[in-house]
Protein backbone atom coordinates (compact mmCIF):
# COMPACT_ATOMS: atom_id res chain seq x y z
CA UNK A 1 0.00 0.00 0.00
CA UNK A 2 1.37 3.52 -0.90
CA UNK A 3 0.65 6.53 1.32
CA UNK A 4 -0.45 9.65 -0.13
CA UNK A 5 2.09 12.48 1.03
CA UNK A 6 0.18 15.81 0.84
CA UNK A 7 -2.52 16.34 -1.44
CA UNK A 8 0.02 17.48 -4.13
CA UNK A 9 2.62 14.61 -4.37
CA UNK A 10 2.38 10.96 -3.30
CA UNK A 11 4.74 9.77 -6.06
CA UNK A 12 8.28 10.75 -6.97
CA UNK A 13 9.29 9.12 -9.98
CA UNK A 14 6.89 6.14 -9.11
CA UNK A 15 8.15 5.52 -6.12
CA UNK A 16 6.02 5.51 -2.70
CA UNK A 17 7.25 8.37 -0.12
CA UNK A 18 8.31 7.66 3.64
CA UNK A 19 5.90 8.73 5.93
CA UNK A 20 8.25 11.40 7.66
CA UNK A 21 8.99 12.96 4.19
CA UNK A 22 5.82 14.50 4.57
CA UNK A 23 7.29 16.97 7.44
CA UNK A 24 10.62 17.26 5.43
CA UNK A 25 8.72 18.25 2.23
CA UNK A 26 6.28 20.83 3.93
CA UNK A 27 9.36 22.64 4.93
CA UNK A 28 10.09 23.59 1.21
CA UNK A 29 9.13 26.57 -0.73
CA UNK A 30 7.10 24.22 -3.52
CA UNK A 31 6.85 24.97 -7.48
CA UNK A 32 3.27 23.63 -8.16
CA UNK A 33 3.40 21.63 -11.42
CA UNK A 34 0.32 20.91 -13.63
CA UNK A 35 -0.15 17.11 -12.23
CA UNK A 36 0.43 17.66 -9.18
CA UNK A 37 3.76 16.42 -8.51
CA UNK A 38 6.33 18.95 -7.37
CA UNK A 39 9.82 20.31 -6.76
CA UNK A 40 10.98 21.29 -3.47
CA UNK A 41 13.56 23.89 -3.25
CA UNK A 42 14.53 26.80 -5.32
CA UNK A 43 14.01 25.59 -8.82
CA UNK A 44 13.64 29.51 -10.03
CA UNK A 45 16.38 32.64 -10.30
CA UNK A 46 15.96 36.05 -10.89
CA UNK A 47 18.42 36.17 -13.03
CA UNK A 48 18.42 33.22 -15.70
CA UNK A 49 20.61 32.09 -18.51
CA UNK A 50 18.50 29.30 -19.35
CA UNK A 51 15.15 28.85 -18.35
CA UNK A 52 13.41 25.26 -18.41
CA UNK A 53 9.16 24.74 -17.61
CA UNK A 54 7.21 21.61 -18.01
CA UNK A 55 9.99 19.59 -19.89
CA UNK A 56 9.10 16.46 -20.55
CA UNK A 57 11.31 13.81 -22.75
CA UNK A 58 10.32 10.41 -24.55
CA UNK A 59 12.00 7.91 -26.37
CA UNK A 60 9.47 6.35 -28.41
CA UNK A 61 7.13 5.35 -25.72
CA UNK A 62 8.96 5.77 -22.79
CA UNK A 63 9.05 8.73 -21.11
CA UNK A 64 12.68 10.06 -19.79
CA UNK A 65 12.09 13.37 -18.41
CA UNK A 66 8.73 14.17 -16.38
CA UNK A 67 7.49 17.87 -16.06
CA UNK A 68 10.73 19.64 -15.05
CA UNK A 69 11.08 23.11 -14.30
CA UNK A 70 14.41 24.75 -13.51
CA UNK A 71 16.84 27.69 -14.32
CA UNK A 72 20.41 28.31 -14.69
CA UNK A 73 21.65 31.61 -13.56
CA UNK A 74 24.37 33.75 -14.71
CA UNK A 75 28.01 32.47 -13.51
CA UNK A 76 27.06 30.14 -11.75
CA UNK A 77 27.90 26.29 -11.30
CA UNK A 78 24.68 24.18 -11.31
CA UNK A 79 25.26 20.56 -10.89
CA UNK A 80 23.40 17.83 -11.89
CA UNK A 81 23.32 14.37 -9.65
CA UNK A 82 21.12 11.12 -9.01
CA UNK A 83 21.37 7.34 -9.85
CA UNK A 84 22.19 6.22 -12.86
CA UNK A 85 18.86 6.27 -15.54
CA UNK A 86 17.62 9.20 -13.87
CA UNK A 87 17.67 11.70 -16.64
CA UNK A 88 20.72 13.93 -16.63
CA UNK A 89 22.01 13.66 -19.54
CA UNK A 90 18.66 13.40 -21.36
CA UNK A 91 18.05 16.65 -19.51
CA UNK A 92 21.71 18.42 -20.10
CA UNK A 93 21.04 17.48 -23.93
CA UNK A 94 17.23 19.28 -24.22
CA UNK A 95 19.33 22.24 -23.02
CA UNK A 96 21.54 22.54 -26.69
CA UNK A 97 19.18 20.76 -28.78
CA UNK A 98 21.56 17.58 -28.54
CA UNK A 99 18.52 15.51 -28.85
CA UNK A 100 17.43 16.71 -32.00
CA UNK A 101 20.55 14.44 -32.99
CA UNK A 102 18.83 11.09 -31.47
CA UNK A 103 16.49 8.96 -33.45
CA UNK A 104 12.79 8.74 -31.44
CA UNK A 105 13.58 11.09 -29.15
CA UNK A 106 10.43 14.01 -28.42
CA UNK A 107 11.47 17.01 -26.59
CA UNK A 108 7.96 19.34 -24.82
CA UNK A 109 8.10 22.45 -22.52
CA UNK A 110 9.33 25.62 -23.04
CA UNK A 111 13.48 26.11 -23.23
CA UNK A 112 14.18 29.45 -22.73
CA UNK A 113 17.90 30.95 -23.64
CA UNK A 114 18.34 35.08 -22.62
CA UNK A 115 14.10 34.48 -23.14
CA UNK A 116 13.98 33.26 -26.54
CA UNK A 117 12.70 29.53 -27.09
CA UNK A 118 15.14 27.54 -28.57
CA UNK A 119 12.82 25.05 -30.18
CA UNK A 120 11.43 27.80 -32.17
CA UNK A 121 11.26 27.47 -35.94
CA UNK A 122 14.05 29.92 -36.88
CA UNK A 123 16.15 28.86 -34.47
CA UNK A 124 19.50 27.32 -35.90
CA UNK A 125 20.96 23.96 -34.00
CA UNK A 126 24.42 25.21 -35.33
CA UNK A 127 24.64 27.90 -33.87
CA UNK A 128 22.69 27.74 -31.06
CA UNK A 129 25.41 24.80 -29.95
CA UNK A 130 28.06 27.54 -30.40
CA UNK A 131 25.99 29.81 -27.40
CA UNK A 132 25.39 27.09 -25.56
CA UNK A 133 28.51 24.72 -25.95
CA UNK A 134 29.03 20.62 -24.65
CA UNK A 135 31.75 18.78 -22.97
CA UNK A 136 31.24 15.01 -22.90
CA UNK A 137 32.61 12.41 -20.74
CA UNK A 138 35.07 11.07 -23.08
CA UNK A 139 37.44 13.56 -24.54
CA UNK A 140 36.30 13.87 -27.96
CA UNK A 141 38.72 15.53 -30.06
CA UNK A 142 38.27 16.21 -33.92
CA UNK A 143 40.69 14.30 -36.21
CA UNK A 144 42.84 17.16 -36.76
CA UNK A 145 45.50 18.86 -34.90
CA UNK A 146 45.77 20.68 -31.61
CA UNK A 147 45.33 23.79 -33.72
CA UNK A 148 42.77 23.06 -35.87
CA UNK A 149 40.90 21.18 -32.89
CA UNK A 150 40.41 24.73 -31.71
CA UNK A 151 40.46 26.82 -34.83
CA UNK A 152 37.12 24.97 -36.43
CA UNK A 153 34.68 26.61 -34.43
CA UNK A 154 35.75 30.51 -34.74
CA UNK A 155 36.22 29.81 -38.33
CA UNK A 156 32.51 28.33 -39.34
CA UNK A 157 30.78 31.00 -37.43
CA UNK A 158 33.30 33.82 -38.93
CA UNK A 159 34.68 34.74 -35.83
CA UNK A 160 38.13 36.01 -37.15
CA UNK A 161 39.07 38.15 -39.98
CA UNK A 162 42.75 37.23 -40.33
CA UNK A 163 45.09 34.46 -39.37
CA UNK A 164 46.47 36.60 -36.53
CA UNK A 165 42.78 36.95 -35.30
CA UNK A 166 42.21 33.45 -35.40
CA UNK A 167 45.84 32.34 -33.96
CA UNK A 168 44.76 34.89 -31.28
CA UNK A 169 41.04 33.40 -30.54
CA UNK A 170 43.20 29.54 -30.28
CA UNK A 171 46.08 30.62 -28.39
CA UNK A 172 43.70 32.49 -25.78
CA UNK A 173 41.12 29.49 -25.66
CA UNK A 174 44.13 27.39 -25.12
CA UNK A 175 45.42 29.69 -22.29
CA UNK A 176 41.54 29.94 -20.62
CA UNK A 177 41.28 26.52 -20.56
CA UNK A 178 44.81 25.77 -18.93
CA UNK A 179 46.49 23.76 -21.68
CA UNK A 180 48.74 27.01 -23.60
CA UNK A 181 52.14 25.71 -21.81
CA UNK A 182 51.68 22.02 -22.35
CA UNK A 183 50.12 22.20 -25.98
CA UNK A 184 52.46 25.76 -27.25
CA UNK A 185 55.29 23.18 -28.51
CA UNK A 186 52.80 20.75 -29.97
CA UNK A 187 50.06 22.46 -31.78
CA UNK A 188 50.44 20.53 -34.93
CA UNK A 189 50.23 17.20 -33.52
CA UNK A 190 47.00 15.68 -33.67
CA UNK A 191 44.24 17.03 -30.55
CA UNK A 192 44.52 12.56 -30.24
CA UNK A 193 47.75 12.43 -29.29
CA UNK A 194 47.10 14.11 -25.81
CA UNK A 195 46.38 12.53 -22.86
CA UNK A 196 43.15 12.20 -21.82
CA UNK A 197 43.25 14.92 -19.59
CA UNK A 198 44.86 17.25 -21.96
CA UNK A 199 42.31 15.87 -24.56
CA UNK A 200 39.50 17.36 -22.20
CA UNK A 201 41.28 20.83 -21.64
CA UNK A 202 41.72 20.62 -25.52
CA UNK A 203 37.56 19.38 -26.25
CA UNK A 204 37.42 23.10 -23.28
CA UNK A 205 39.47 24.71 -25.22
CA UNK A 206 37.31 23.89 -28.19
CA UNK A 207 34.12 24.98 -26.67
CA UNK A 208 35.32 28.43 -25.14
CA UNK A 209 36.74 29.37 -28.41
CA UNK A 210 33.30 30.39 -29.63
CA UNK A 211 32.60 32.42 -26.50
CA UNK A 212 29.76 30.52 -25.45
CA UNK A 213 26.94 31.69 -22.48
CA UNK A 214 27.15 28.47 -20.99
CA UNK A 215 28.63 25.19 -21.28
CA UNK A 216 27.55 22.08 -20.66
CA UNK A 217 29.61 19.42 -18.89
CA UNK A 218 28.11 15.42 -18.75
CA UNK A 219 30.51 13.70 -16.27
CA UNK A 220 33.81 15.63 -17.81
CA UNK A 221 35.55 13.75 -15.13
CA UNK A 222 34.97 10.09 -15.00
CA UNK A 223 37.30 9.28 -17.56
CA UNK A 224 40.65 11.62 -15.98
CA UNK A 225 42.80 10.75 -13.30
CA UNK A 226 42.87 12.57 -10.33
CA UNK A 227 45.41 15.14 -10.90
CA UNK A 228 43.54 15.67 -14.10
CA UNK A 229 40.28 15.96 -12.61
CA UNK A 230 41.59 18.81 -10.08
CA UNK A 231 43.06 20.85 -12.83
CA UNK A 232 39.31 20.67 -14.57
CA UNK A 233 37.36 21.50 -11.56
CA UNK A 234 40.19 24.40 -11.23
CA UNK A 235 39.62 25.20 -14.83
CA UNK A 236 35.72 25.20 -14.11
CA UNK A 237 35.94 27.64 -10.92
CA UNK A 238 37.71 30.40 -13.14
CA UNK A 239 35.49 29.71 -16.41
CA UNK A 240 32.68 30.71 -13.87
CA UNK A 241 33.66 34.19 -14.13
CA UNK A 242 32.61 34.02 -17.81
CA UNK A 243 30.57 31.64 -18.50
CA UNK A 244 27.31 29.66 -16.49
CA UNK A 245 28.13 25.62 -16.43
CA UNK A 246 25.76 23.14 -16.16
CA UNK A 247 27.70 20.08 -14.54
CA UNK A 248 26.45 16.50 -14.61
CA UNK A 249 28.31 14.31 -12.04
CA UNK A 250 28.44 11.03 -10.34
CA UNK A 251 30.65 12.67 -7.73
CA UNK A 252 29.01 14.21 -4.77
CA UNK A 253 32.93 15.69 -3.90
CA UNK A 254 33.00 17.12 -7.03
CA UNK A 255 29.43 18.71 -6.40
CA UNK A 256 30.24 20.26 -3.45
CA UNK A 257 33.36 21.49 -4.87
CA UNK A 258 32.32 23.02 -8.21
CA UNK A 259 28.69 23.71 -7.62
CA UNK A 260 27.18 26.58 -5.64
CA UNK A 261 23.34 25.04 -6.72
CA UNK A 262 22.93 21.22 -7.08
CA UNK A 263 19.62 19.59 -8.89
CA UNK A 264 18.90 16.09 -7.37
CA UNK A 265 16.93 13.97 -10.60
CA UNK A 266 15.18 10.34 -9.77
CA UNK A 267 13.64 8.49 -11.95
CA UNK A 268 13.08 11.14 -14.59
CA UNK A 269 11.77 13.52 -12.19
CA UNK A 270 13.54 16.86 -10.71
CA UNK A 271 13.06 16.26 -6.64
CA UNK A 272 15.26 19.01 -5.56
CA UNK A 273 17.21 22.26 -6.29
CA UNK A 274 18.70 24.08 -4.38
CA UNK A 275 22.12 25.86 -2.80
CA UNK A 276 24.99 22.97 -2.77
CA UNK A 277 25.61 23.17 0.40
CA UNK A 278 22.21 22.61 1.56
CA UNK A 279 21.38 19.86 -0.56
CA UNK A 280 24.25 17.81 0.84
CA UNK A 281 23.99 18.54 4.22
CA UNK A 282 20.53 19.26 4.43
CA UNK A 283 18.00 18.45 2.05
CA UNK A 284 14.48 18.85 2.32
CA UNK A 285 13.46 15.47 0.28
CA UNK A 286 13.74 12.49 2.19
CA UNK A 287 14.65 11.07 -1.61
CA UNK A 288 17.58 13.56 -1.73
CA UNK A 289 18.73 12.58 1.68
CA UNK A 290 18.93 9.06 1.18
CA UNK A 291 20.95 9.41 -2.21
CA UNK A 292 23.09 11.67 -0.26
CA UNK A 293 23.73 9.63 2.60
CA UNK A 294 24.49 6.93 0.25
CA UNK A 295 21.26 4.26 0.65
CA UNK A 296 20.30 4.66 -2.99
CA UNK A 297 21.89 4.97 -6.09
N1 LIG B 1 19.18 7.24 -26.98
C1 LIG B 1 18.27 6.69 -26.16
N2 LIG B 1 17.28 5.92 -26.65
C2 LIG B 1 16.35 5.38 -25.82
N3 LIG B 1 16.33 5.53 -24.49
C3 LIG B 1 17.30 6.28 -23.94
C4 LIG B 1 18.32 6.91 -24.75
N4 LIG B 1 19.15 7.59 -23.93
C5 LIG B 1 18.67 7.41 -22.68
N5 LIG B 1 17.57 6.63 -22.69
C6 LIG B 1 16.76 6.22 -21.52
O1 LIG B 1 16.35 7.39 -20.82
C7 LIG B 1 16.50 7.22 -19.42
C8 LIG B 1 17.44 8.30 -18.88
O2 LIG B 1 18.75 8.05 -19.40
P1 LIG B 1 19.94 9.08 -19.23
O3 LIG B 1 21.07 8.59 -20.07
O4 LIG B 1 19.45 10.44 -19.45
O5 LIG B 1 20.27 8.88 -17.67
P2 LIG B 1 21.51 9.41 -16.81
O6 LIG B 1 20.93 9.97 -15.56
O7 LIG B 1 22.37 10.28 -17.63
O8 LIG B 1 22.25 8.04 -16.45
P3 LIG B 1 23.83 7.77 -16.23
O9 LIG B 1 24.14 8.31 -14.87
O10 LIG B 1 23.91 6.27 -16.27
O11 LIG B 1 24.59 8.43 -17.34
C9 LIG B 1 17.00 5.80 -19.21
O12 LIG B 1 15.89 4.99 -18.94
C10 LIG B 1 17.62 5.45 -20.52
O13 LIG B 1 17.54 4.06 -20.77
MG1 LIG C 1 24.36 10.14 -18.30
Amino acid sequence: MYKRMNTQSGFIGGQPVADDAKEKTTLSTEAASDDGLITVGEPEVDDAVISVRNCNVFYGDNQAIDNVSLDVSRNEVISLIGPSGCGKSTFIRCLNRMNDTIDGARVEGEIKLDGEEIYAKHVDPVLLRARVGMVFQKPNPFPKSVYENVAYGPRIHGLAHSRAELDEIVFSSLDRAGLLNEVKDRMDEPGTALSGGQQQRLCIARTIAVNPEVILMDEPCSALDPIATAKIEDLIEELRQNFSIAIVTHSMQQAARVSQRTAYFHMGRLVEVGATDKVFTNPIHRLTEDYVTGRIG
